[in-house]
């Protein structure tokens, strides 16, 4: 269950009508995925893809979205903090940043047009969709850890537009959720 942290108003969302509604006011969409497949978060790529076809299908007709693939993070992926820092400082895309998180933890920063910045953390479970356009930057928890299946409107895929505004720098890229506390 994703948390939403507004710091500037000292506010945590939790649960998931409170968080739903506050961000679908942001145009952001969020869903549980909680009929999760007989299929262990750490199968190959093709496996998950397929095992997740239907749902991908469905998100793929609503969205216009073409391809799908399997990001796959951890402490010993090669030039992590070179991967790291192309995702930390706030950008913007020309299609939807759309993600669907099987395993570990992470932090989307968004920047909304009106409005303070805020912050959702997502874990396993979570889908979420990022309308083209919109000004984020995203963090891995501590454990530097995340596997999530990307869906993306045009085949190139992932481009950042960097906004170079330096808003970033003002927030702690550090996730905030009890049950990532507890985990450790
Ligand atoms: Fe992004």
């Amino acid at each position: 269950m994703a948390l939403v942290k507004i710091p500037e108003e000292n506010r945590t969302l939790s649960g998931q009508p409170e968080v739903t509604a506050f961000l679908a006011g942001h145009g952001i969409d969020y869903e549980r995925w909680t009929a999760a497949h007989d299929v262990g978060a750490d199968a190959p790529a093709d496996t998950l893809l397929a095992a997740y076809a239907h749902e991908i299908d469905a998100l793929k007709k609503r969205g216009g979205y073409v391809t799908a693939d399997v990001i796959d993070v951890k402490p010993d992926t090669p030039n992590l903090d070179m991967m790291l820092a192309k995702f930390s400082r706030e950008h913007w895309h020309d299609e939807d940043e759309v993600r669907f998180i099987l395993e570990g933890r992470g932090l989307f920063h968004i920047h909304p047009n009106s409005g303070p910045v805020f912050a959702i953390e997502v874990e396993a479970g979570d889908l979420i969709r990022v309308p083209r356009g919109t000004h984020h930057w995203f963090d891995l928890c501590v454990d530097k850890r995340i596997r999530a299946i990307r869906l993306f409107q045009d085949v190139s895929g992932w481009t950042p537009h960097y906004t170079e505004s330096g808003v970033d720098e003002g927030f702690e890229p550090v996730c905030f959720g009890p049950a990532y506390v507890a985990r450790r």
